[in-house]
């Protein structure tokens, strides 16, 4: 609505006749993981498609071209801004009707991870399929078998494998084969190890093709549905027909907040990012208000927001979970006064002791996000995963997708960690129909109710840093989306105790002093963040250059 609103406005000014050479024109942007979804996006949106039409076909372009976390057979949350007004769709997992809170344990009562994380017992009920349809019915311009088309295209007739995929792919097969796992995965992608290969998925299509005519029917029964239970049957699973029938995608209310003078729309619980978000700028805006604003990347910048980022996450692993199953006391943790106090207990100048960290009040890895603006002024931040790269390692045989490792993101035993070192107890225990916690952390931020900034990234826990510094960086420090993006990241999620992740790139004074003041730092590389920024009524879009994303900004025509 907005730069329609706003081109208006200036042609009215200028006597509403010729276009002046000042006149913003509207744009449209994506932020896109890949190429190809690219393009679909685009041509979706050139086509007089909205944000949602857009993030529909690139949902199902990802789930053929971005196997390590593009799916049809995981979930993810939505976050939009449509017509002025905001919504969240939530397509998150659920854990089979035969989950129970014991399922990942010995006999001796210890975790075996692997099983929540590799074959078909590490799967959810996947979400996806019925999350697109939904959005579909409640916001698209355009037909659903439009938006579905250029995903069976590119499965049916195939996309020349990018370089930085087949190396995924043939490391992935190298790593199942030095576990000695057994897996179709070789048999499914193998031909995708190639660079430059043309890599056609004639199952995938097929089920594509029964979703673009049958909507989510296609999906959850008849023949799809038939391939995904004889898989689980045969291989120790627990998804039932039963289970795909039940599942269902669920509009929920967004966490909303002001932040210096912006307001921020991002995921509520099952995710646990929205309320980590809203805790981590808070804390961080208390202490620069009554403090100076330490330098970007600098030791104590680092040190500041790490203290925030372990309260954050002793929270996170007590009070967060399913709110269809546990009372999530959300408005309390995101109550300004509660961060205000939980903020007066940073020490800028020491690192606080760990096991003094308790929740207040009263958590190779892949997933993948993009985000969108139309030439309304519309927005979509989507992010999606089957959790790890590649999800649980197993296509279901027949329908020909990878089948997501989500499971692993319950709570198996309380206090011990999962994949991404996030503990949790009660809140995220393991029970049937339950979605599993999630980091996944869509958002956008408006300025006087126009789209000012969409973000969002994968990278499990990490993900609530990566937009928590995407944010910070563009909106506190200024910089551009393109130096937002490509700025070095940190993050510190309470244990391992005082460890600071931290992509390379900071300069080593900062590291030293971080290295004195007791801080152990693990250098890792983690997100993969895809925004958009409206500067001045202008667009501009940005995908990480250690990714394979493509971020566009076209005028609307
Ligand atoms: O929902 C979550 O928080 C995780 N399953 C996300 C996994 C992920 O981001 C892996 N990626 N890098």
């Amino acid at each position: 609505m907005r730069n329609v609103i706003l081109s208006c406005f200036i042609v009215t000014l200028f006597g509403c006749s010729s276009a002046g050479p000042t006149q913003p024109e509207a744009e449209y942007a994506v932020a896109m993981p890949d190429q190809f979804a690219a393009q679909v996006a685009l041509n979706v949106m050139a086509e007089g498609g909205n944000a949602v039409d857009a993030a529909i076909a690139a949902q199902f372009a990802l789930a053929v071209t971005y196997p390590e976390a593009g799916n049809i057979g995981g979930g993810g949350f939505m976050t939009i801004y449509m017509d002025d007004a905001t919504d969240f769709l939530d397509y998150r997992e659920m854990a089979p009707a035969a989950a129970s809170r014991d399922m990942y344990l010995d006999e001796n009562g210890d975790v075996h991870p692997s099983d929540s994380l590799f074959g078909a017992k590490a799967s959810g009920i996947p979400g996806t399929v019925a999350g697109m349809w939904q959005a579909h019915q409640k916001y698209a311009k355009l037909p659903w078998q439009r938006l579905v088309q250029p995903a069976v295209t590119l499965a049916q007739d195939g996309f020349y494998v990018p370089e930085k995929l087949a190396g995924r792919v043939s490391r992935y097969i190298q790593r199942l084969e030095q576990r000695g796992r057994e897996s179709n995965f070789a048999d499914y992608f193998g031909a995708a190890a190639t660079p430059g290969a043309l890599f056609k998925q004639p199952e995938l299509a097929a089920t594509l093709t029964r979703i673009r005519d049958r909507g989510q029917a296609g999906f959850y029964s008849g023949e799809t549905a038939a391939h995904i239970v004889n898989f689980m049957q045969a291989n120790g699973g627990l998804i039932s027909r039963e289970d795909l029938h039940n599942y269902t995608a669920k509009w929920r209310t967004p966490i909303t907040f002001a932040w210096r003078g912006y307001e921020i729309i991002t995921s509520p619980p099952p995710s646990s990012g929205g309320i980590a978000v809203a805790q981590w700028l808070g804390m961080v805006d208390n202490v620069v208000s009554d403090n100076a604003l330490p330098a970007h990347n600098s030791a104590e910048y680092l040190h500041l927001v790490s203290e925030a980022g372990k309260r954050v996450f002793a929270d996170r692993a007590e009070y967060l979970g399913d709110p269809d199953f546990f009372a999530v006391p959300q408005s309390q943790l995101v109550d300004p006064a509660y961060i205000a106090k939980r903020a007066a207990a940073i020490n800028l100048s020491a690192i606080s002791a760990t096991p003094d960290i308790q929740p207040g009040l009263y958590e190779s890895e892949d997933t993948t996000h993009f985000s969108i603006v139309d030439k309304w002024g519309n927005a979509v931040a989507n992010t999606t995963t089957i959790n790890l790269s590649f999800g649980a390692g197993v296509v279901a045989e027949g329908a020909g997708f990878l089948l997501n490792d989500e499971m692993d993101d319950f709570s198996a035993k309380p206090g011990v960690p999962n994949f991404f070192g996030a503990v949790g107890g009660e809140a995220n225990a393991i029970e049937p129909y339950k979605r599993m916690l999630s980091s996944m952390t869509p958002t956008i931020v408006l300025d006087n109710d126009e789209v000012k900034l969409v973000t969002g990234s994968p990278g499990g826990t990490t993900i609530i840093s990566s937009v928590t510094l995407s944010i910070l960086n563009t909106l506190l420090f200024d910089l551009s989306a393109e130096d937002a993006v490509n700025s070095p990241r940190f993050h510190h999620q309470l244990l391992p105790k005082d460890t600071i992740r931290m992509h390379p790139g900071f300069a080593a004074t900062t590291r030293q002093a971080l290295t004195d003041m007791g801080y152990t730092l693990d250098e890792r590389r983690f997100g993969d963040l895809h925004l958009i920024l409206q500067q001045d009524g202008r667009l501009s879009a940005a995908s990480e250059a250690s990714g394979r994303g493509r971020a566009v900004v076209e005028k609307a025509q």
